[in-house]
C-alpha cells in the first residue's frame, strides 16, 4: 500500500506510469504537458511506426507540415502561418525576434512569475524571492540562473500581471520602444492563475494601442484548455502564440502561429531562422495524429479531460474545506495548482510568495507514496486518456494525504 518516492520509471500506459519495482501510479505530469492524449496513445504509436519506415528526417519540407500546419490554422484563431520548432524556449526566441523586426523595436515586456523556457533571453523575473522583486509598479528586472548573461537584462521590462493599470503604466514609461508583450494567459508556471475578467481583452486594446506585438505563449494552454488554445476560450486573438507540449502528444515539437506578415518575416524577408530538427517528419505525424484525435467529434475527448480535471479540482478543494486546511486549488479543468496559502485568492506571482512550500512538500510526498504522482509545484495535468475511476481512486488518496 505504502511505496517509496518512485526514481526511476519503466513505462507508461494510458494515465499510469509503471516504477522500476512495479508500482502503478496515476500520472498527473504526464512528462510536464505533452501527453495529452496520455502515455502510448495507438494513433500516435501507429504514426510513428509507419513514419519510421520512410525516414526520421529529411531536412526539407514534406506533406506533414502542410498537414500540420493545415489542422492548426482551422483550429487556432490568430494561425494565419505556423513555423515549426522543437522546444518551447526555442519557439519563444522566435516570436521575440519576429516582434523586434516587425516593429523595429528592442524591448520585450513580460510579467513577474511567467516562464517563457530556459534561455538567457528569456528567464527573467519567473521565480524572484521576495528580497528580490522590488516595487510592484516597476518590478525589478531579475536574472533566474547562475552563468546568465547580465546583458539580456537590458532588453526586457518587468511588469505585475492581471492589473491593467499597471501595464498602462510600464507602456507609457516606455513609449515607441516595447516591441512585443509576451504573456501565458493562464499563469501556470505560478500556479495555474487565471485572468481577471477582461484583463486579457484590456491587455490586447493596449497592446494595438502602442503599436506593440501581442504573444500569447500557449506551450501549456495550447490544445489544452481547448483545441483553439486560451485565445478562443477567452475570445482575445494575438497577434503571434507559441505552441509545445501537446501539440504532437509527446515528440519534441513547438510551434510559432500567428499573423502572416509577421511569421512571413521567415520566408526569405530578412528574420534568419534555422534548426537541424525543426520540422522532422515523426515530431509531424505524430501532430498530426495528435490533432486528428483531439478534433474528433468536436473535441469532445478534450472536454471530458477539462471535466474531469475540473472535478478532481473542486474535489480537492472541498475536502479541504472540509478538514479545515488552508488550500486553494486554481486553474482551469486540464491543469490546475495546488497552494497551501491563507489567502482567499491568488492574482499573481506576488501572492503565491505566501504559500507554505514545506507543507505541498510532505502532502506531494504523501499522494506520490500512495500511487498519485504529480508535478513537484503542486500542479496536475490531466488527459484524455483520465477515467472517472482514476479521479475517484486519486481523491480517496487525496483525502488520506490531507489527513497526514
Ligand atoms: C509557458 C511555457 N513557455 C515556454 C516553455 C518552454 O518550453 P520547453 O520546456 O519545451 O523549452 C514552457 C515549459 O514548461 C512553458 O511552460
Amino acid at each position: 500500500m505504502f511505496r517509496p518516492a518512485p526514481l526511476y520509471f519503466r513505462c507508461g500506459s494510458g494515465s499510469r506510469l509503471e516504477d522500476v519495482d512495479g508500482n502503478s501510479y496515476i500520472d498527473y505530469t504526464l512528462a510536464w504537458g505533452p501527453l495529452i492524449l496520455g502515455h502510448a496513445h495507438p494513433a500516435i504509436v501507429e504514426a510513428i511506426r509507419k513514419q519510421v519506415s520512410r525516414g526520421m528526417t529529411y531536412g526539407a519540407q514534406h506533406e506533414f507540415e502542410i498537414a500540420v500546419a493545415e489542422r492548426i490554422q482551422s483550429l487556432v484563431p490568430c494561425a494565419e502561418l505556423s513555423a515549426f520548432t522543437s522546444s518551447g524556449s526555442e519557439a519563444l526566441q522566435l516570436a521575440f525576434r519576429l516582434a523586434r523586426a516587425f516593429t523595429g523595436r528592442n524591448l520585450i515586456l513580460k510579467f513577474e512569475g511567467h516562464y517563457h523556457g530556459w534561455m538567457d533571453s528569456e528567464l527573467i523575473s519567473y521565480h524572484p524571492s521576495r528580497e528580490q522583486v522590488g516595487d510592484e509598479s516597476r518590478p525589478n528586472v531579475v536574472l533566474h540562473s547562475k552563468g546568465q548573461s547580465p546583458s539580456v537584462a537590458a532588453d526586457l521590462v518587468v511588469a505585475s500581471w492581471n492589473s491593467v493599470d499597471r501595464l498602462r503604466e510600464t507602456l507609457e514609461r516606455n513609449p515607441g520602444k516595447i516591441a512585443g508583450i509576451v504573456m501565458e494567459p493562464v499563469l501556470c508556471n505560478s500556479g495555474c492563475i487565471l485572468p481577471a475578467p477582461g484583463y486579457l481583452q484590456a491587455v490586447r486594446e493596449l497592446a494595438t494601442q502602442h503599436g506593440a506585438v501581442l504573444i500569447l505563449d500557449e506551450v501549456i494552454t495550447g490544445f489544452r484548455i481547448g483545441l483553439g488554445g486560451a485565445q478562443q476560450h477567452f475570445g482575445v486573438t494575438p497577434d503571434l502564440a507559441t505552441f509545445g507540449k501537446a501539440v504532437a502528444g509527446g515528440p519534441a515539437l513547438s510551434v510559432v502561429a500567428g499573423k502572416k506578415e509577421i511569421v512571413g518575416l521567415i520566408a526569405g524577408k530578412g528574420v534568419n531562422f534555422g534548426g537541424t530538427f525543426n520540422g522532422n517528419p515523426i515530431s509531424l505525424c505524430a501532430a498530426d495524429a495528435t490533432l486528428a484525435e483531439l478534433s474528433h467529434n468536436g473535441g469532445e475527448a478534450l472536454k471530458r479531460a477539462n471535466r474531469l480535471g475540473e472535478a478532481l479540482r473542486a474535489g480537492i478543494q472541498e475536502r479541504a474545506q472540509a478538514k479545515g486546511v488552508p488550500l486553494i486549488a486554481c486553474g482551469f479543468g486540464a491543469a490546475f495548482a495546488i497552494h497551501f496559502t491563507g489567502r482567499k485568492q491568488l492574482t499573481c506571482y506576488r501572492d503565491t510568495l505566501d504559500d507554505d512550500g514545506a507543507r505541498l512538500q510532505r502532502f506531494l510526498e504523501a499522494c506520490v507514496r500512495r500511487g498519485v504522482y504529480s508535478l513537484p509545484d503542486g500542479r496536475f495535468y490531466t488527459s484524455t486518456a483520465h477515467t472517472e475511476a482514476d479521479i475517484e481512486q486519486s481523491l480517496a488518496v487525496i483525502d488520506q494525504a490531507l489527513e497526514a
